[in-house]
């Protein structure tokens, strides 16, 4: 089926957001469908953080529709959003710092221990820390061992593990919509890499990504298509073959736009 008669994982019409007097978004639109990678990029305060929010249901649009799997969404909070499929990466925010790595994966699904202490409760750590260990490697995912509480790790260690997290969970459930706002700001060049070829693998299986970056080379190395907003409007939505650095830069200072 072309793309175009395909219904879009999530399509934004029509969106505005304002703080009381700031508009943070004007009127942008927005698509994106399973198996794509939309990044999209902007200056600092150019609206990207508030259109992820408004996409995870975090805050309410002020106008527009939100559509998931071609569908209007009336009520739309994160709640409902995870319900349909739409998925906020939190970074260390959404890990438990005393827990190790494997707590955080597993939480709410500890294996247990064999009858009768299973009865009791008892999670069974070594199991957990084999298929933490086998989560991992599948996605390709490198960072400190299993059982380490979090609270030791590096910022970027954190933030792979959060990312992984999410993966795990997403991946469980097949399909929906992954929404990122700068995951590799704090990483370093390899850890950057981890996390490109999860985005991309990801996308591969048929999840709809958007990427909020400001890494132009992760940006080119991983997304389908560039979106650029400035001062809140839309300035670009193109092809990643149609952008290049120039142009990009172009389109984030607000110097052009392209809307293809
Ligand atoms: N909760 C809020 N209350 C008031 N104004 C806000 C709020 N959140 C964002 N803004 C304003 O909305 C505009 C867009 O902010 P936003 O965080 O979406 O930018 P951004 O593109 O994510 O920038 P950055 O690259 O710096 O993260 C800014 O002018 C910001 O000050
Ligand atoms: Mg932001």
């Amino acid at each position: 089926m072309s793309k175009s008669l395909e219904n879009a994982a999530l399509r934004l019409s029509g969106i505005s957001k304002h703080y009381g007097y700031i508009k943070a978004l004007d009127d942008v639109d927005l698509e994106v469908h399973p198996g794509e990678v939309v990044a999209l990029l902007g200056d600092n305060g150019a609206g990207k953080s508030t259109l992820l929010k408004v996409m995870s249901g975090a805050h309410q649009a002020s106008s527009g529709e939100i559509a998931v799997n071609g569908r209007k969404v009336d009520r739309y909070d994160p709640r409902v959003a995870s319900e349909l499929g739409v998925e906020m990466v939190y970074q260390d925010l959404a890990l438990i710092d005393t827990l190790d790595i494997s707590t955080n994966l597993q939480l709410g699904k500890e294996p247990l221990m064999p009858f009768p202490l299973n009865l009791l409760g008892f999670v069974d750590f070594r199991r957990m820390h084999e298929i933490t260990e086998t989560q991992l490697e599948r996605l390709g995912v490198r960072t400190a061992p299993a059982e380490r509480p979090v609270e030791m790790l590096s910022g970027g260690q954190r933030q792979v593990t959060a990312i992984a997290r999410a993966a795990v969970r997403l991946f469980e459930r097949g399909k929906g919509t992954i929404l990122m706002d700068e995951p590799t700001a704090a990483l370093g060049y390899e850890q950057t890499k981890m996390v490109e070829g999860l985005i991309r693998r990801m996308a591969d299986t048929g999840f709809a990504i958007v990427l909020v970056t400001h890494n132009l080379p992760l940006c080119f190395n991983v997304s389908d298509r560039i979106a650029v907003l400035n001062r809140g409007r839309k300035v670009a939505d193109v092809p990643r073959s149609e952008a290049d650095h120039s142009s990009v830069v172009a389109w984030i200072t607000g110097a052009e736009r392209a809307i293809a």
